[in-house]
């Protein structure tokens, strides 16, 4: 295989754009160019290349890579085909042969993954002989029938089971000559105190969980009764799963997603499995956690059209509306089914059946909506509760950067309160510098909390847009500074990529991820940012780095206030003193 300074040499000296350019249309747009992308059919254009990055990326379809990667996909040609290709036009002569530590690299870190995949797979089949074991299986597949899981339908999805035995998965991967400490980071097992390995599922039923590409990445297993104290224990992350990037059941759902042009996103596997039971086969399910970007993103990828069906109690209504800022963030308004209270998606389908279920789909409200009608709910629709409610709401207006969506629910939040339209704008147009610098929309600041805007996030992705800086602001910041995992993720890499090349290359980076979904995310942050002043960049990411370096004094601080009122009802004076003490050093550093 060639090396990456080959590599390189050959990217340094063709331009991507004049490449793309000379195949397809472009037309100059901010800092990129854009043209109707070559891989999916699209009437409005979202395919951007920079010629500063050297990548392209489809806001549509979510392809994007460097040049290597467009010749491949576009003239369909493997990697060295590929190359051989760009050299010639390059005129860089390439070495017959040659063999390097970096590739070296590379390669151990495929078989790894392989072997990963393989492991899962054979856990896979094991679980899935078991539930379909005389004795051993019973109670699993009368727990499952009970829930109304055909055994066809179980067989097609390679649902399993767990057995109580603690080692009879461990004993065999053993025969199976599998490396069990590998078994260990994948979760499967877990390593004794002692000596040796125990099976990590016991008891459970075992739902696998797969790549949009068939591959096993993880599982689920629930617990058999109800009395277990977790229901559910998922794979942790791994080399070949991560949770906030994976969804349930996308594999099965991807043609009908496509074909239906919509897709529903549930809470649970077994709201998923039920739905696609009842031949409502569009839908997928997030994995124990909360929805993130990243799973917008995968999911997004075969429809932006998404449809939000939480359980009908109060948890899954906090749950929905605590989405939208990702939503928004993400750049897409959903549709929220509201079930009755007590029921989700799986009771629902049972009970009404496929035609009355499918009806609800068409009694849908707007995410934004469905949050209106709720904030009004809770406050109540006398004068204070409506200012109070048009208070939390206008933030989310805020960040709405198209002018007309943002005016198109403006008018829903004013009728729905009952107040002048003018006014619900005049409320949101306040400015912020996060704003004029084009990374958050008008009116949010980048703050503590998680998600889209947190400073952490808008940090990163200040960064990604304008790399020049990166040397700069780490200086004063650490990757282990972030605690957001993603962000963290890609400060370790402007790290890496720091200390070997001198300064950041973002094309270079992003192929070195060896992570698609990673790539995807980063080159599409880095080819969001909108043009700005240097200035706001400045001092966005000024704002950002402070609140990111002094949490650890504002969060001391915090906890200092509990110990001295505990100090002072135990009559503690000179531990009150301390900390006292300790309270006025955090206080000048927090604003030095
Ligand atoms: P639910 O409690 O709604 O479970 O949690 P469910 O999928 O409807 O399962 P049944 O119907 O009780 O069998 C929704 C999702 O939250 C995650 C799982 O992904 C589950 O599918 N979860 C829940 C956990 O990861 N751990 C838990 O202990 C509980
Ligand atoms: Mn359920």
């Amino acid at each position: 295989m060639y090396n990456k300074s080959i590599l390189t040499d050959i990217k340094d000296r063709i331009s991507i754009v004049s490449y793309i350019g000379e195949r397809i249309s472009l037309k100059k747009t901010g800092r990129n160019f854009l043209g109707l992308c070559p891989f999916h059919n699209e009437k409005t254009p979202s395919f951007n290349v920079s010629e500063e990055k050297q990548i392209y990326h489809c806001f549509g379809c979510g392809a994007g890579g460097d040049i290597f990667e467009f010749v491949m996909k576009f003239e369909n040609q493997e990697f060295p085909e590929a190359v051989r290709h760009l050299a010639t036009i390059a005129g860089v002569a390439l070495p017959v042969f040659e063999k390097n530590p970096d590739n070296a690299e590379d390669e151990a870190r495929l078989r790894k993954r392989k072997w990963c995949l393989r492991i899962n797979e054979i856990a896979r089949d094991f679980f899935a002989e078991a539930l379909g074991k005389r004795e051993l299986g019973n109670d699993a597949r009368e727990y499952l029938k009970n829930r109304g899981i055909s055994k066809e339908f179980l067989t097609q999805h390679f649902l399993g089971f767990a057995d109580n035995s603690w080692d009879s998965l461990t004993l065999h991967l053993e025969a199976k000559k599998v490396p069990l400490e590998l078994a260990c980071e994948l979760g499967l097992v877990r390593k004794r105190d002692t000596s040796g390995y125990y099976d990590f599922f016991r008891n459970r039923i075992m739902f696998p969980i797969t790549s949009p590409r068939g591959d096993v990445i993880g599982f689920g297993g629930r617990a058999l009764g109800e009395d277990e104290q977790a229901k559910y224990m998922n794979s942790p992350d791994s080399l070949i799963y991560h949770k906030s990037g994976s969804v349930y059941g996308l594999d099965k759902a991807a043609p009908a997603i496509r074909d239906k042009g919509f897709v529903i996103l549930v809470e649970g596997y077994m709201d998923a499995l039920s739905l696609m039971q009842e031949g409502i086969d569009n839908v997928v399910a997030p994995l124990g956690t909360a929805l993130t970007e990243g799973h917008l993103r995968l999911v997004g990828r075969y429809s932006r059209n998404m449809v939000l069906m939480f359980d009908g109690d109060e948890a899954g209504i906090r749950a929905a509306t605590r989405t939208l800022e990702l939503f928004i963030g993400f750049g897409t308004m959903p549709k929220v089914v509201a079930l009755p209270p007590g029921e989700d998606p799986d009771s629902m389908v049972k009970k009404e059946g496929k035609k009355a279920f499918e009806s609800r789909m068409t009694e849908t409200v707007s995410l934004f909506e469905f949050f209106v009608d709720n904030l009004v709910r809770q406050k109540g629709f006398d004068p204070a509760g409506r200012v109070a409610a048009i208070g939390e709401a206008v933030p989310f207006l805020r960040m709405m950067k198209n002018p007309v969506e943002h005016g198109v629910y403006a008018k829903i939040l004013a009728s729905k309160l009952g107040v002048d339209e003018a006014d619900v704008r005049k409320a949101a147009a306040a400015k912020t510098r996060a704003a004029k610098a084009g990374i958050v929309p008008d009116g949010v600041a980048p703050g503590l909390s998680e998600g889209v805007f947190s400073a952490e996030r808008v940090l990163v992705r200040a960064l990604l847009s304008n790399s020049e800086l990166v040397p700069e602001v780490f200086e004063k910041i650490s990757p282990d500074d972030f605690r957001d995992e993603w962000c963290r993720t890609v400060a370790l890499m402007f790290a890496r990529n720091m200390k070997e090349k001198g300064k950041i290359d973002i094309g270079g980076l992003i192929s070195e991820t060896g992570d698609a979904l990673l790539a995807a995310q980063i080159r599409s942050e880095a080819m969001q940012a909108p043009e700005a002043e240097e200035d706001e960049i400045l001092g966005l990411i000024k704002d950002c780095v402070s609140l990111i370096v002094r949490r650890p004094a504002k969060e001391r601080l915090k906890s200092i206030n509990d110990e001295i009122r505990r100090a002072e009802l135990d009559d503690d004076e000179s531990r009150v003193v301390e900390l006292l003490k300790e309270k006025n050093e955090l206080a000048l550093h927090k604003n030095g």
